[in-house]
């Protein structure tokens, strides 16, 4: 089995953070979504990756490389524009030659990883196998209807979902899907969808299998998905305090301080993580916030937020469901104390008045 990870698209409902930087490398309690991806794919047993890029390639690379440090080897298959899942497969057909693939996508993150969704896949061997998640609003997501055990429909984005299953961005195939993917035409939205291919297959009569997801899975293409994401991740997060904590500092929960971090007179309520080199002053950090390596926060309260590489926050009170790209300036110039949500890009400033 090979794989195959699509980390191209333009992450449009994230900007402005993916203006400056590709989706896939955001970070959810500070590692590159795609880190994740990447382990998920090497615990399954899967070690030739093939990364589909686009306009952000040389970024992707720079962060994945040969792919050593996973023990996996990566190839990166340049896509010249977003034209689809199912494109990402057939440009990727002389990588891929006739081996099984799991194709996983670069912004989606799941709590259980893949190995067992692999492995039932090697037992059964149907021509696709999909992963499907119960959702609150099927419409934002391929949608999956179910007749019994069998898959009898996929639908992309409909706008009236016939069942609550959305499919996840993990996906199973066999030598087969290069068929379905020469065979079906550009979507809507000027796509080739890999859900129309994975249709076209069960349309001919060949197995696809349906595996429902047990633990959490997300699509991070939202600001709000990546808060989730977030949290989910922070939840299952061990305590590991290898910065310093000063004696008037009080650390509670499940709380990461990264060696080189320095934390003074302030309360750290986890879960939560705090970057290598950052500083935290007089200040309170509640839970589900990631604070990336290299930041100064300075007399302010915050929480359930993701602040990336180099930020600033100087009385701040206080921040919320928040995003902040990197080296972004938040600081209160004067006194008026308030919530301000934020979602700031690269090299953002904001100053509150
Ligand atoms: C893609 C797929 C969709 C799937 C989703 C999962 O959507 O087309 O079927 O449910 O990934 O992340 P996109 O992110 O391209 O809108």
């Amino acid at each position: 089995v090979k794989a195959l990870v699509p980390s191209g698209g333009t992450g449009s409902r994230l900007r402005p953070i993916t203006h400056t930087s590709a989706k896939q490398l955001i970070p959810v309690a500070n590692k590159p979504i795609l880190d994740y991806v990447l382990r998920d794919i090497v615990a399954a047993g899967v070690t030739d990756i093939g990364i589909v890029t686009g306009d952000t390639g040389a970024e992707i690379e720079a962060f994945a490389g040969d792919g050593a440090r996973w023990g996996a080897r990566v190839s990166y298959l340049p896509q010249d524009a977003p034209r689809g899942l199912a494109h990402t497969v057939l440009i990727a057909r002389d990588y891929l030659g006739d081996e099984p693939f799991i194709m996983y996508l670069g912004d989606n993150i799941l709590r259980d990883g893949v190995a067992a969704f692999v492995r039932e896949f090697e037992r059964e061997r149907p021509a696709a196998q999909i992963l499907t998640v119960r959702v609150a609003d099927p419409r934002r997501y391929g949608n999956v209807e179910m007749d019994g055990d069998r898959v009898a429909r996929l639908v992309e984005k409909p706008q009236e979902p016939q069942s609550a299953l959305a499919l996840a961005g993990v996906y199973l195939f066999d030598a087969r899907v290069h068929d379905a993917v020469r065979a079906i035409q550009p979507s809507a939205r000027g796509e080739l969808e890999i859900t129309e291919a994975i249709q076209w297959l069960v349309d001919r009569g060949e197995p696809v299998r349906a595996v429902e997801a047990e633990g959490w899975w997300k699509d991070t293409g939202r600001v709000e998905d990546l808060l989730d994401a977030n949290r989910l991740v922070l939840e299952s997060t061990e305590a590991s305090v290898r910065g310093d904590v000063d004696e008037a500092s009080s650390v509670t929960g499940a709380v990461v301080v990264e060696p080189g971090a320095r934390i003074e007179n302030s309360t750290l309520r986890g879960p939560l993580c705090v970057g290598a080199g950052t500083v935290v002053r007089d200040s309170f950090v509640g839970p589900f916030t990631s604070i990336g390596p290299n930041c100064v926060v300075e007399d302010s309260e915050l929480e359930h937020s993701v602040i990336l590489e180099g930020c600033r926050l100087t009385g701040v009170q206080r921040l919320e469901d928040s995003l902040l790209g990197r080296d972004v300036v938040v600081e209160r110039t004067d006194r008026k104390p308030k919530s301000y949500r934020l979602v700031v890009g690269d090299h953002g400033e904001v100053g509150i008045v």
